[in-house]
C-alpha cells in the first residue's frame, strides 16, 4: 500500500511539472501503459490476502482513472499555454508601416500638356501631332517667313542637311494640318510637340522645349474669338480671377499679331518679382492667320479666316508651379520630379 501511495505522489508531481505536451505524453505512456509501474502493481495482487484483493484492484483502477483525468487536464493547460506562446511569437505588429515601393509619376511637362489638351478637347478641338524633323517648306516657307528671316539662318536652327531641320516651332505642324485639311472647314486643332533651337541653355532658355500650337479656321473666326479662347485658357490654368490683355506684336504667319499677357497669379496684378512689378506675365504669341498662309495651303482668305496661337509648355509649367530654372525639366533630379506626385 505504501508503494502504491508513493507511486501516486510521484506521478502527481511529475504530471504537475510537465513542461510541454511531449513530456506529458511520455508520462501518459509510462504511467498508464501496459509496461508501466501502475500496471505492474497489479502483478503484486496475487501475493495479497484474498480479502484485500478487491480493494487493491479498485484502488489501482481509481489511481489510473485519477491520473488519466489529471493528464487530460494538464494537456489542456499545456495546449493553452503553447497556443499563447505561439500567438505571442508569431505576433504581427500591424502598426508597422509597410515597405512601400517607389513608383514613378508624370513629368510636370506631361502634366501641363495633358491639362491643356483636356481643356481644348473640352472645347471640341482635335489633338494632332507631327514629325520632329520637318523641312524648310513647312517650317518657314508656308509660314510666310521670308527667305532672309533670321529664323532661317543656320546659327538659329538645327539643320540635318541642306533642306531638313528639327522644327523650330509647332507652327510647322499647323502648316501641315492646313494643307491636309484644305479645302474643308472648319479646322479646330491643338498640336503639341517638342521644338528645337540653337540656343545656349540658361535658366530661361533651352535648346529643346515644348510648345502647343492652336489653330481654328472657319467663317468669321475673329480676334475676339481668340481672346475668349485664351481668356478661358488663362482662367483654367491660373485661376478664375485671371484676366488677359493683348499687345501688338509681329509674326510673319499672323496678321494682326499679338503678344498675350495674363494678370499675375502670384500678386493678383499688384506687382511682384514674378511679374517684374508690372502685374502682367507674357504667356504666348498669337494672331489671325495671315492671308498668305491660308492661300498657300489652298484656302481663299476672302471666304474664311482663322486664329492661331503658340504657347510654351515650360513657361506655363514654370509659372504654374513656381519653377525658377527651365533646366530642372531636363536634368532629371528625382527630388524635383517627385514633387509633382501630388499634382497627378
Ligand atoms: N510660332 C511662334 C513662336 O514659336 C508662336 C506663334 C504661333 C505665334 C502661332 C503666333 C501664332 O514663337
Amino acid at each position: 500500500m505504501s508503494k502504491f501511495e508513493e507511486l501516486h505522489q510521484e506521478a502527481l508531481a511529475k504530471i504537475h511539472e510537465a513542461q510541454n505536451s511531449k513530456d506529458l505524453n511520455d508520462l501518459r505512456v509510462y504511467y498508464l501503459g501496459k509496461k508501466g509501474p501502475v500496471q505492474s502493481l497489479m502483478k503484486n495482487m496475487k501475493d495479497l490476502p484474498k480479502e484485500e484483493k478487491p480493494l487493491f484492484g479498485k484502488k489501482v483502477n481509481e489511481l489510473k482513472q485519477k491520473l488519466s483525468v489529471l493528464i487530460d487536464e494538464k494537456r489542456e493547460e499545456l495546449a493553452e499555454q503553447e497556443m499563447q506562446a505561439k500567438i505571442e511569437s508569431e505576433k504581427i505588429d500591424i502598426t508597422l508601416p509597410g515597405r512601400s515601393c517607389k513608383t514613378g509619376n508624370l513629368h510636370p511637362l506631361t502634366l501641363v500638356n495633358q491639362e491643356l489638351e483636356d481643356l481644348f478637347i473640352g472645347l471640341g478641338y482635335q489633338v494632332i501631332e507631327g514629325p520632329d524633323i520637318t523641312d524648310d517648306e513647312y517650317c518657314f516657307e508656308r509660314a510666310n517667313i521670308p527667305k532672309d528671316h533670321p529664323a532661317r539662318a543656320m546659327q538659329d536652327s538645327l539643320y540635318i542637311d541642306e533642306n531638313r531641320l528639327l522644327r523650330t516651332h509647332t507652327t510647322a505642324i499647323q502648316m501641315d494640318v492646313l494643307e491636309k485639311s484644305a479645302p474643308n472647314l472648319p479646322i479646330k486643332v491643338v498640336c503639341p510637340g517638342k521644338v528645337y533651337r540653337r540656343d545656349d541653355d540658361d535658366a530661361t532658355h533651352s535648346h529643346q522645349f515644348m510648345q502647343m500650337e492652336g489653330l481654328v479656321v472657319g467663317q468669321n473666326v475673329t480676334l475676339s474669338d481668340l481672346k475668349g479662347t485664351l481668356e478661358f485658357l488663362a482662367k483654367k490654368m491660373f485661376g478664375q480671377s485671371r484676366q488677359i490683355r493683348f499687345r501688338p506684336s509681329y509674326f510673319p504667319f499672323t496678321e494682326p499679331s499679338v503678344e498675350v499677357d495674363v494678370s499675375c497669379h502670384i500678386c493678383d496684378g499688384k506687382g511682384c518679382p514674378t511679374c517684374k512689378g508690372t502685374g502682367w506675365i507674357e504667356i504666348l504669341g498669337a494672331g489671325e492667320v495671315h492671308p498668305n498662309v491660308l492661300k498657300m495651303a489652298g484656302y481663299d482668305p476672302d471666304t474664311c479666316s482663322g486664329f492661331a496661337f503658340g504657347v510654351g509648355i515650360e513657361r506655363i509649367a514654370m509659372l504654374k508651379y513656381g519653377i525658377d530654372d527651365i533646366r530642372h525639366f531636363y536634368t532629371n533630379d528625382q527630388r524635383f520630379s517627385w514633387t509633382f506626385k501630388r499634382f497627378e
